[in-house]
């Protein structure tokens, strides 16, 4: 479908993905352990059971830790991206990518976190693969914390609910800015860091079991969630410091909720779920947590420890732009119980009757990309950047080496849509990196078969076959929408 040019010049079409996904490697030239590397593939566990996909306990860790194979743990072997980048890079340019979000892996650098001084090996691989994007003419936009802290933070500080973790990342940080300041220009500190309470173990190291109760645990979630925000606020200021001209941003889930009817009532709890998916924007864009959230930790006596100067820093080290991730919208009623539910990596929530579902019960909904993006514009007045968007299927590889993925065409077709005309009611939107843009292994379910890419990887759930990439039906369509600067749909 030919349209007028409806994205700006300049704008920043690209693809997405994660260090702990993607590379494998996840034992070679000095990396420590990662919380990725004893995320388990749970055949047994139902595809949408969200949060036991998620979950890992102290007996997983020991176990995993143990573990004298690798075949349950997809994530160590990822797509093999470590010794395959300059492939996939190439097939990227091919593609006509001017950008691609990726992430450093934390311990690649500083393998157990504590160290005093950087693994060269890490920073060497990270350079030569920011060098050669560039060579490319491909922008790196990185991610410094993708899920991949290190274990070690886990097993000896209970990650980031201990205050030392904030001078260690931040020291991570540092290096990073300093070793890639030729390099990059784009950073984003924590992915999705309102999924914190999601699944706390990767992101914050919280193992939930430690704590006596549900109280303590989510309290002691909330004191991680602190400590990153102000870490977030101190890399923020030593990029600008470190790279003049940088420009670093958050980056959240937008959890767009509906009310499933103008029933008041309906209306109060969808406006609870979004004000709470505010708050980490509010947070890291405004400069101050929300007075709500104060008002909830003094009514339910959660000491949340803030130290003095914290404040300020939040205050003064806000970012340059906000990035997020989209992938479906939820709704909320008064009348949950009697209706019908739907997962997703959110919250279970009410099935939406006008939207379909993907084949792991995500509800597509391409105009709540553009609500997400008028609601976020009009509330913060910063230049948005979607660094996550896609759809996860079942594809098949045909006999003849094709993959027919018209239903990926689709779901990007109509998001596409939706982005041009929030653009054309005023928004800023920078640049749009698909999720993932290159079949890897999936975040919850640790699955290969859960794929996402415009190029497909030949691996399965056991990391059995070739790893060869061959392009889908959509690589050629994606390299026409940014050929065309997205007027040709
Ligand atoms: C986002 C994460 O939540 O969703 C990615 O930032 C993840 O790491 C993506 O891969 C899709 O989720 P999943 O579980 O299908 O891989």
């Amino acid at each position: 479908m030919k349209n007028q040019a409806r994205f700006p010049e300049g704008f920043f079409w690209g693809g997405a993905i994660a260090a702990s996904q993607a590379e494998g490697a996840w034992n070679i030239d000095g990396k420590g352990m990662s919380v990725a590397d004893v995320a388990m593939y749970k055949p047994d566990i139902d595809i949408k059971d969200y949060v036991k996909q998620w979950h890992v306990g102290p007996e997983d860790i020991e176990n995993a830790m143990n573990a004298d194979d690798d075949a349950m743990f997809p994530k160590r072997r990822g797509i093999d991206f470590y010794h395959k980048y300059k492939e996939d890079i190439a097939l990227f340019k091919e593609l006509g990518f001017r950008t691609l979000r990726l992430s450093i892996a934390w311990t690649r650098i500083f393998p157990n976190g504590i160290e005093e001084s950087p693994n060269e090996k890490g920073l060497q691989f990270y350079e030569d693969l920011f060098t050669e994007l560039r060579k490319n003419d491909i922008e790196p936009l990185v991610t410094l914390s993708h899920y991949e802290m290190p274990l070690y933070l886990v097993n000896n500080y209970d990650g980031w609910v201990s205050r030392e973790v904030v001078d260690m990342f931040v020291r991570y940080a540092r290096v990073c800015f300093e070793r890639y300041k030729g390099l990059v220009r784009y950073w984003l500190t924590f992915n999705e860091i309102d999924s914190v309470f999601r699944h706390p173990f990767t992101t914050v190291g919280v193992v939930e079991e430690k704590y006596s109760d549900k109280k303590e645990a989510e309290t002691a979630i909330y004191q991680a969630l602190h400590h990153q925000f102000v870490a977030s606020a101190l890399a923020t200021r030593y990029c600008h410091q470190v790279i003049p001209g940088s420009q670093i941003g958050c980056m959240v889930t937008k959890t767009l909720t509906y009310p499933e009817s103008c029933n008041p009532d309906d209306i109060i709890l969808a406006q609870r779920d979004n004000r709470n998916n505010n708050v980490y924007t509010d947070v890291q864009v405004l400069g101050e947590y929300p007075r709500h959230l104060l008002q909830y930790f003094r009514k339910n006596k959660m000491d949340i420890r803030m130290e003095e100067g914290d404040e300020a820093i939040l205050k003064q080290y806000t970012v340059d732009f906000i990035s997020f991730s989209y992938y479906m919208s939820m709704v909320q009623s008064i009348n949950a119980e009697q209706r019908e539910k739907v997962g997703g990596n959110l919250i279970t929530g009410v099935k939406n009757p006008y939207l379909p579902i993907s084949d792991w019960g995500w509800q597509v909904d391409p105009k709540g990309l553009r609500v997400s993006l008028i609601d976020l514009y009009d509330r913060y007045r910063k230049p948005l950047w979607i660094v996550e968007n896609g759809i996860g299927s079942f594809d098949k590889l045909e006999e003849d080496g094709t993959i027919i993925d018209d239903y990926r065409i689709d779901y990007f077709r109509s998001h596409f849509e939706e982005i041009a005309n929030a653009i054309e009611e005023g928004v800023e939107c920078m640049g749009y990196t698909s999720w993932a843009c290159i079949d890897i292994v999936s975040a919850s379910t640790s699955q290969m078969s859960k794929r996402y890419g415009f190029i497909y990887v030949d691996a399965d759930d056991l990391g059995n076959g070739t790893y060869r990439r061959l392009r889908k039906k959509s690589f050629e369509w994606y390299k026409k929408v940014i050929k065309t600067n997205g007027s040709d749909l």
